[in-house]
C-alpha cells in the first residue's frame, strides 16, 4: 500500500488507497485549470522536458496509447514507441525481459500494454533488482488489470457525483464480458475503497465476473449482486459501466460467442428506465452495447471519460516524478 503522494510504479488497482485517489483526482482538476492558459501549458511542458518515456504497446491499442502519448507531451516528456515486437531483437531470440531491460537504459519511464497478466509487475520487479530501476506503468495487462483505466473511471464518477455526495453509497452496475474484461476487474477492486458502494454484475453466465473478484469483495465486506437481468438492474443503479465482449480471447479459452448480445446492450428506449441523474459509462471501444443514438443523452459520459483519462494520466505521471506540490504551488501563485 502506498502513502498519499508516494508512487513509483503503477501496476495494480490494489496498490492504491483512498487518500491517494482523492489526491490524484484533485491534482487532475488543478492541472486542467493550469492547462487553460498558454502560460500554464508552457509551465506544464517545461516540467519533464528532460525525461524520455518508452511506450511498449505490444497489444492492439490506439486510444490508450494516444492518451498516454498526449499526457507525456503535456508534461514535455519525449516519447518513443514499440508497437510490434517483430521489429525488435525479440525475433533474434531475445527474451522480452531482456528487451525491456535494454530499453530501460535509454528511458526514464516505461508505459506498457501487454497480453500477459502480471507482465508489467514482473518487469517492475526485475528492474527493481537492477542498479537502474525506472517507473513502470501498466497500461493494460491481459485479461487481468487496467489500473489507469480504473483511475480515470473513478475520476469520472467523482466528477459526475460531485454535487451528490461523491461516490460513497452509490450503486454501480458492470455489464458485458466481465470475465475477460480487465477494465471492470480493476474498477471493481478500486471501488472497494469507497464506503457503502454496492456493485452489480450483469453478464452472460459464461462471462460472469471472476470468483477471485467476488472473494475479494466478500473479504473486504462489499455488498454485491450477480445477475443476468439488465432491465431489472437499470432502474436501481446510479452508474452503469458497459463493456464489449472480448472475443479476441475466444481462440485461447475455447469459449464461443453464442451469446445474445442484445440482452447486454442498451438502446434508446431503455434510457427511460434509468434514473434521471444516472451515468452511463464505457471504457471504449464500443460495438453495439450502446446505441449511438444515446450519445447526446446528458447521462452518457463515455466521451468525457476519454478526456478525463488524459488528464488523470498527466496527474499520475506528475505524481510519479514528485511534481504534485510544485504544480499546486504554481496554481495557487497564478490564480
Ligand atoms: C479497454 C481495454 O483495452 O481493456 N480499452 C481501453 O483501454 N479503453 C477495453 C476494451 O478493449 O474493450
Amino acid at each position: 500500500m502506498i502513502n498519499n503522494r508516494k508512487i513509483f510504479h503503477c501496476l495494480t488497482a490494489q496498490q492504491f488507497n483512498r487518500p491517494f485517489l482523492e489526491e490524484i483526482c484533485d491534482l487532475a482538476d488543478v492541472i486542467r485549470k493550469v492547462a487553460n492558459s498558454k502560460a500554464g501549458m508552457e509551465f506544464l511542458s517545461s516540467l519533464l522536458n528532460h525525461k524520455r518515456a518508452m511506450l511498449y504497446f505490444v497489444q492492439p491499442s490506439t486510444r490508450t496509447f494516444l492518451s498516454f502519448y498526449s499526457a507525456c507531451q503535456i508534461l514535455g516528456i519525449k516519447c518513443a514507441e514499440v508497437r510490434d515486437p517483430r521489429t525488435s531483437s525479440e525475433v533474434k531470440g531475445e527474451s522480452e525481459e531482456d528487451t525491456v531491460r535494454t530499453f530501460s537504459s535509454y528511458f526514464d519511464l516505461i508505459i506498457m500494454r501487454h497480453f500477459k497478466a502480471n507482465f508489467a509487475e514482473k518487469i517492475a520487479h526485475m528492474l527493481d533488482n537492477t542498479n537502474r530501476t525506472v517507473p513502470v506503468i501498466n497500461a493494460g495487462s491481459g485479461k487481468d488489470q487496467h489500473p489507469t483505466q480504473a483511475l480515470l473511471d473513478v475520476y469520472t464518477l467523482r466528477r459526475s457525483f460531485q454535487h451528490r455526495g461523491g461516490i460513497d453509497g452509490k450503486k454501480i452496475a458492470f455489464v458485458g464480458d466481465l470475465l475477460r474484461g480487465r477494465t471492470n476487474r480493476s474498477l471493481a477492486l478500486l471501488l472497494t475503497l469507497f464506503d457503502g458502494v454496492k456493485q452489480y454484475f450483469v453478464a452472460p453466465p459464461q462471462f460472469q465476473i471472476g470468483e477471485d473478484i467476488l472473494r475479494y469483495l466478500e473479504k473486504v465486506g462489499v455488498e454485491y449482486e450477480v445477475t443476468y437481468d439488465l432491465k431489472q438492474v437499470l432502474s436501481q443503479v446510479d452508474a452503469i459501466y458497459m463493456t464489449r465482449i472480448q472475443d479476441e480471447w475466444d481462440a485461447e479459452d475455447g469459449t464461443t460467442s453464442e451469446i445474445d448480445i442484445e440482452k447486454y446492450s442498451i438502446k434508446k428506449e431503455d434510457m427511460s428506465l434509468l434514473k434521471p441523474d444516472a451515468v452511463l459509462m464505457h471504457p471504449l471501444p464500443r460495438r453495439q452495447e450502446i446505441s449511438p443514438e444515446i450519445d447526446n443523452d446528458p447521462r452518457a459520459v463515455y466521451w468525457r471519460q476519454v478526456r478525463n483519462g488524459m488528464w488523470i494520466r498527466v496527474a499520475l505521471i506528475a505524481m510519479i516524478f514528485k511534481l504534485d506540490l510544485y504544480i499546486h504551488d504554481y496554481h495557487i501563485r497564478s490564480y
